[in-house]
């Protein structure tokens, strides 16, 4: 009964959907467990390129259930142009169960996150502006709408018409936006109702079942461990919990059936939006890593910031989650370089903190405290055992692994299926 989380180890982006997909045909249900068209998955098969918003990465396997949990907030048109796109590329999403209780992303949700982040002026947090953050608000609040409500139109009219009594008068009271039309929101969402309805199901009770009968479950999360609500650099977080305690509320499946955590993690660092990155290069080598890398948004097609691997968020990530293995992708990135430094500590004040500072205001005075790693030349994208990587790209793995806290047990030289280095089995 084996149910394994993979979540995000950094700032997101790290190759989650690659490593989901290649444990594609090891695995029975692929579920997401929080977040929503934030998300940005990539996968490359073959000569085909994917990028996944709110399907679960498993929807590529065709042995594999694909399940959105409830800890998900849904953009019923999103999905829907996402399903419609995939079937129009020969993929079926016909087996995707979506939670009953998952959170509807209304109309409203995306425009106060887009007027927000316009009203915080500096103070921004550069968020995705799909009305994440808004719609997990109402959630907390206990005025969201779920995917259930589409199931009973009664209902459905009255939590929209609460919802927009207040909202509102916040669109056009306090920033003087327009009024949204809750009867036209209503139409609009009744219409995704006939065609959501077929997935609509017990999620946690089909998975806990299944657990009960040894099929495997994936537990695929959205953005990272430091974009956590909790966990995470805030405010400068997504507002979910992307961590692996959040696989377990997000998805019904309970803390003691979890088998594994598998973090991915990048050979160095990236992040998308605004907050504290130590590590960063707003530099020429930044500029090389992000060119090099191809470290461009996949839902926004934002710059993504970069940086050298850092070592502390690392072990932060490894205690947080309870890491058992990593999955270390992007070393083929790093192909070329002198040396490459890691930071392994930070200084705050002339004071060296060999873990994450307590407060924001440290975290954001840290310098990192490097140290240099011998580079390699070689092209590794042809790589397929530990042994085929220079003696020089083993020791820095070796090094990482051991900063870490965690045995790496595959390595990503390359964006396709088979451009993996597995050292230990995931599953
Ligand atoms: P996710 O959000 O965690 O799924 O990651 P993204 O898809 O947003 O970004 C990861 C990018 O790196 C994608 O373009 C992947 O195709 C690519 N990628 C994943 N693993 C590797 C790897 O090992 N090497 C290289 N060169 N690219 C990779
Ligand atoms: P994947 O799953 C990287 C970032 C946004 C912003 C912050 C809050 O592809 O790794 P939100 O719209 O969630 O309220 O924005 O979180 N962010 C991500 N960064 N990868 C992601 O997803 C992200 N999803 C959200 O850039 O800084
Ligand atoms: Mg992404």
């Amino acid at each position: 009964m084996p149910a394994v989380v993979l979540f995000g180890a950094q700032w997101g982006d790290e190759g989650k959907g690659k490593a989901t997909d290649l444990l594609g045909d090891q695995v029975d249900y692929v579920v997401r467990y929080q977040g929503g068209n934030n998300a940005g998955h990539t996968v490359v098969i073959g000569d085909q390129k994917y990028a996944l918003h709110l399907l679960p990465t498993g929807v590529l396997s065709p042995n594999v259930i694909p399940v959105i949990g409830n800890g998900v907030v849904i953009d019923p048109s999103v999905l829907l142009s996402e399903i419609d796109g995939l079937a129009a590329r020969g993929v079926s999403s016909e087996r995707l169960l979506i939670s009953a209780n998952a959170h509807l992303i209304m109309p409203h949700h995306r425009a106060i996150d887009k007027v927000t982040e316009r009203y915080l002026g500096k103070a921004k947090i550069g968020t995705t502006g799909r009305g994440i953050g808004p719609a997990y608000g109402d959630k907390i609040y206990r005025m969201g709408v779920r995917v259930q409500d589409l199931l009973d139109p009664g209902i459905l009219q009255q939590k929209i018409e609460v919802a927009l009594n207040e909202k509102n008068q916040i669109l056009t009271k306090i920033y003087n936006r327009r009024a949204i039309d809750a009867g036209k929101v209503l139409e609009e969402y009744l219409g995704y109702a006939e065609r959501l309805k077929p997935h609509i199901a017990d999620t946690s009770l089909i998975l806990n079942k299944a657990l009960d009968s040894g099929k495997v479950v994936l537990l695929e999360g959205g953005q990272g461990n430091l974009l956590d609500i909790d966990h995470g650099t805030y405010p400068f977080v997504t507002s979910s919990s992307p961590t692996s305690g959040g696989a377990c509320s997000g998805s019904g499946i309970p803390p003691t059936r979890l088998t594994r955590v598998i973090g991915i993690i990048k050979a160095y660092t990236t992040r998308v939006g605004a907050g504290p990155f130590p590590t960063e290069l707003d530099n020429e080598m930044g500029e090389w890593l992000r060119t090099t890398g191809g470290e461009y948004g996949v839902t926004t097609g934002r710059n993504r910031r970069c940086g050298w691997f850092d070592a502390v968020i690392a072990r932060y990530a490894t205690r947080i989650n309870g890491v058992t293995d990593f999955f270390l992708t992007k070393l083929d990135v790093l192909s070329g370089l002198e040396t490459i430094p890691v930071c392994v500590a930070y200084e705050v004040d002339g004071v060296r903190y060999d873990e994450i500072p307590m407060t924001q205001t440290d975290f954001h005075h840290a310098k990192p405290v490097y140290e240099d790693f011998p580079g390699w030349k070689e092209d590794i994208t042809g790589a397929r055992s530990f042994e085929d990587l220079p003696a020089n790209a083993q020791s820095y793995v070796k090094a990482l692994e051991k900063m870490s806290g965690a045995r790496i047990s595959a390595i990503g030289v390359g964006p396709g299926r088979t451009e993996t280095l597995q050292i230990n089995p995931l599953i």
